[in-house]
């Protein structure tokens, strides 16, 4: 499949829209008295010269069985291994080696959505004992070993970390599909991994609701099926103890609830596998420039190594801290910054089920306040959503937070000062991280207890993340003339993903193709990483990210791609052909709109609006819902027959469609307003 990207140049008027530059924010001197980084020497030590040995100050932070003889392997440049030669497990890291510190430290908070349920507060210890049954129940019940994979699409619980770590225990490849995604994209998910296992939950509560969950899992076999991947077991973990379950029937010889399995497994301990460092620990799927969503492979050295140390030096993780993220484990955050690196740093890690704004606007400020969260970590979308049901909630709870986070999207300064002023009651230092699913932490932040922040822009490159910002012909950008181009990554680092699953080639076209200075080369300088992204670099340093420049859109901070929401839309019988486009929205960011032109002999119909939005939920899950499905004579087009999305784009927000002379079809254009 060809799959060039296509970057289309970031217009003046776009760069112009966004907003100006803000003052800085100086941390609190109580914030920096305390931080675990206030060493600024460690920008130097971090230096493009010291690419790649700095690196190893990282992988101290980490128990090895075996210190690895390499630091980086280039000699399959792109596709990098780090720490070669060490053996480590990650399980052991985030477990076993807190035991004699921290035994009777909570790991885990878990927030039911009832507020009749208590909160589930998991020890280090009862977190060992877990791991080791599950682990040992996967070992034997499941005959799983190092280098399988497993898919899990479980939703928030104490349940899903505990799997994720006796997987990971016995070296099997986790592969944990967003609560939120429908069974077919599950299903993908299973064949492109090739897994056998699938592990699930049977229900659990969102809104007010509970969700009959073990309904996805039967869809996910049935399709997987269909595509030839055999799925021979599927085990259900009963939410809460089956207190409140889903009324889906079990399939015979098939399905298995965990919790009777479990108890035959009481007691049991399970060794740690010891992995070589550049084994895969997990694959996390994410939307790309084609229809079939990617499997970033995430090593287990680098990868643990990198979010450690991110975790510690940016979140500013203390043992004695009790840190909330807010995301959900089913995307790159929550495996980075809710999972692996806070529990390699034994702190007290929250997980809450339900939503920010369910029973009201003051759930997240009462759980705060509650467990004596001090530590906070969200997203863009959640904050504007919060400012605007509940501007005065915060004040009405006695909780002090020393810390927060905003990730996934880029944060308008109105909203980030709410979020200082209001959230942080002006004490909490803010880190604005900008990074992906395939970077595996941080690229650029500020330090806390160095930097100052500015708001709207995330900070420099990350210590030993040395940034560029190159046009379209590989220049760079100088840094403070407010030109935005392409950003890149010029070094590889530990948390980068390792390639693609199954597809390397893909790997190499997409991320470093455009701007690789030679493709037989097994230098790192000859292979900048490309993000995606756009981005403009002031002279201080700091990035301010615009978007993105390929075919994905970015809803309420999760990535989906145009051409997967499109090929959903094409499921429908009447379709012909469809284009989605983002459209601005007051809390999401951007919101997908879809257009969709019918096949021959077919009426426009509110019919056939409703059956491409039920395709869109059943294909990929609710998120991808569309604003608005336009039912249009045509699209319009090139003389080439290329989809103006453009146009389209301009129609939808309400701005001006600019030049449709060169089009094959202007008359569409016309057509289509009048439908506005
Ligand atoms: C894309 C990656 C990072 C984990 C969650 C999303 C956008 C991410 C920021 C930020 C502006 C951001 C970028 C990036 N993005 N963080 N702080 N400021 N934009 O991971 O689903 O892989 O999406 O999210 O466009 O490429 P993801």
């Amino acid at each position: 499949m060809a799959e060039k990207p296509e970057m289309t140049e970031v217009s003046e008027a776009q760069i112009a829209s966004h907003w100006k530059e803000e003052d800085y924010y100086p941390p609190t001197l109580k914030f920096v008295a305390q931080a675990n980084m206030t060493d600024e020497t460690i920008y130097d030590r971090f230096s493009l010269e010291n690419v790649p040995d700095c690196f190893k100050e990282y992988a101290d932070l980490l128990d090895w069985y075996k210190y690895w003889d390499e630091i980086l392997d280039t000699s399959d440049a792109p596709c990098y291994k780090w720490f070669k030669g060490g053996l480590i497990n990650a399980s052991y890291n985030c477990v076993d080696r807190h035991l004699a510190k921290n035994r009777n430290k909570t790991a885990i908070h878990f927030v039911p959505e009832l507020e009749e349920e208590r909160v589930d507060h998991v020890t280090y210890q009862e977190l060992w004992v877990r791991v080791n049954e599950f682990a040992a129940l996967l070992q034997d019940f499941c005959g799983l070993k190092a280098g399988d994979r497993v898919t899990l699409h479980m939703p928030m619980s104490a349940e899903l970390p505990i799997t994720m770590l006796a997987l990971c225990r016995l070296g099997v490849i986790h592969s944990q599909v967003f609560g939120g995604f429908s069974g077919k994209s599950c299903a993908d998910r299973i064949v492109d991994s090739g897994s056998e296992v699938l592990i699930t939950m049977d229900a659990y509560y969102r809104g007010g609701k509970l969700l009959d969950h073990k309904i996805k899992a039967d869809e996910a076999v049935e399709e997987a099926t269909k595509q030839g991947q055999k799925v021979k077991k599927v085990l259900v973990w009963q939410r809460y103890n089956g207190k409140y379950s889903a009324e889906t029937p079990m399939v015979e010889g098939r399905d298995f609830f965990v919790n009777d399995v479990l108890k035959k497994y009481y007691g049991k301990r399970v060794e740690p596998v010891k992995m070589p460092a550049e084994a895969p620990l997990f694959l996390m799927y994410t939307s790309g420039t084609t229809g079939k969503p990617k499997g970033c492979q995430h090593g287990t050295g680098g990868y643990l190594a990198y979010v450690t140390a991110t975790s510690k030096y940016v979140q500013d993780i203390h043992p004695e801290d009790v840190y909330w993220c807010m995301a959900d484990i089913g995307w790159i955050t929550g495996h980075s910054y809710i999972v692996y690196g806070p529990l390699a740093l034994a702190a007290s890690t929250v997980i809450y089920e339900g939503i920010p704004n369910y029973p009201d606007a003051g759930r997240c400020w009462r759980i705060a306040q509650d467990l004596g969260v001090n530590i906070f970590h969200t997203a863009p979308t959640a904050i504007r959503a919060l400012r605007k049901i509940g501007p005065d909630e915060p004040a009405k709870y006695n909780y002090d937070f020393k810390h927060m986070t905003t990730v996934g999207e880029p944060i308008e300064p109105e909203v980030w000062k709410w979020y200082y002023h209001v959230v942080g009651k002006g004490k909490a230092a803010i880190v604005d991280t900008w990074w992906q699913t395939e970077t595996g932490g941080f690229l650029c932040s500020t330090l806390p207890g160095i930097k100052a922040m500015k708001p709207g822009s995330a900070g420099p490159g990350m210590p030993g993340i040395h940034p560029i910002i190159l046009d379209d012909e590989g220049k760079e950008v100088p840094s403070g003339e407010g030109k935005a181009g392409n950003i890149c990554i010029q070094n590889p680092w530990p948390g980068m993903f390792q390639t693609i699953w199954g597809d390397r080639d893909r790997f190499v076209r997409q991320y470093f193709e455009r701007y690789c200075k030679n493709p037989n080369s097994k230098d790192w300088r000859d292979w900048p990483y490309l993000t995606g992204d756009a981005a403009i670099m002031a002279d201080d340093g700091y990035v301010r990210i615009l978007g993105r420049i390929d075919d994905v859109i970015n809803v309420s901070g999760h990535r989906l791609g145009t051409k997967e929401l499109e090929s959903a839309a094409l499921v429908v019988e009447e379709i012909a052909e469809a284009a989605v486009v983002p459209v601005k929205h007051e809390i999401k960011g951007v919101e997908p709109d879809m257009y969709v032109s019918l096949k021959p002999g077919y009426e426009a119909s509110d019919e056939i609006a409703k059956k491409v939005q039920k395709a869109l939920i059943n294909e990929i899950g609710p998120i991808a819902k569309a604003r608005k499905v336009w039912i249009v004579p045509d699209m319009p087009k090139t003389r080439s027959g290329k989809i103006m999305r453009r146009i389209l784009a301009a129609i939808s927000n309400g701005t001006d469609v600019g030049d449709t002379m060169t089009l094959a079809n202007p008359e569409v254009v016309e057509a289509i307003k009048k439908m506005a």
